[in-house]
């Protein structure tokens, strides 16, 4: 899989993609991500990339041009399942939506900044808009790293034990249930008897009761979604 990810500032993005599971998924070779600095595409002397609203309004919007440029050079290297704009009024990212991002070959992530990006590019070149949530960020880089991270561990052969992925949090449509590791005994603090017995039957049952029970608990939403 390919992520093109475009930005006027590459520099916050340098560090995200360099750790852990993303570095090893782009060691293995199965995923790449090329970042590109939109300001590269600007023709103008200053290197533009904003300019004023029109209407009056306060604040600088993303030109159309340089954005414009660089999707159209990239596209016409490839083919691109979807061109997603990160915006708070984008939809909202759940688990399903990284599921299918995963499926794909190649994307892009175009990230704003000020005020956003000229309308016209999410009308004309934008296919899909997400947010990752209900508050406001400086720019889209944070929502581009966080989308890129929820994606590229679930593609195939990424994480090695594949049922790892399979059982996070939201795969099922519940929360995971509550894992301990060694010493069974911490502080007086006793790991619930049923995962130290071997039978493997009545732990995934026990699993499964606890995941329903803290969904209803902590997240009744999900069971009405
Ligand atoms: N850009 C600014 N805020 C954002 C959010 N909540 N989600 C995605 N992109 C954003």
């Amino acid at each position: 899989m390919r992520i093109d990810i475009l930005t006027i500032h590459p520099e916050l993005l340098e560090s995200p993609f360099n750790h852990s599971i993303i570095k090893r998924a782009k060691q293995k070779g199965l995923v790449e991500i090329v970042i590109h600095n939109i300001r590269d595409y600007s023709t103008d002397k200053h290197k533009s990339v904003d300019d004023y609203a029109f209407g009056g309004d306060a604040g600088m919007v993303m030109m159309c041009d340089p954005i414009f440029r660089c999707i159209e050079k990239l596209k016409a290297e490839r083919h691109y399942d979807e061109v997603i704009y990160v915006t708070p009024d984008g939809k909202t990212l759940k688990q399903g939506i990284s599921n299918r991002l995963a499926t794909f070959e190649n994307i892009i992530i175009l990230c704003g900044h000020y005020k956003g990006v000229d309308h016209r590019i999410r009308e004309h070149l934008v296919t899909l808009e997400i947010s990752i949530g209900d508050y406001v960020l400086s720019g889209g880089e944070l929502a581009a790293a966080v989308i890129v991270d929820s994606v590229v561990r679930i593609v195939p052969g990424v994480i090695s034990d594949e049922t790892s992925a399979l059982t996070d949090s939201f795969q099922d449509g519940l929360l995971a249930p509550p894992v301990y590791t060694r010493p069974a005994v911490y502080n007086g603090w006793e790991v619930p008897a049923v995962l130290l017995s071997g039978n493997f039957k009545e732990i995934s049952k026990w699993q499964e009761d606890q995941a329903l029970s803290r969904t209803k608990l902590l997240r009744p939403d999900l069971l009405n979604d």
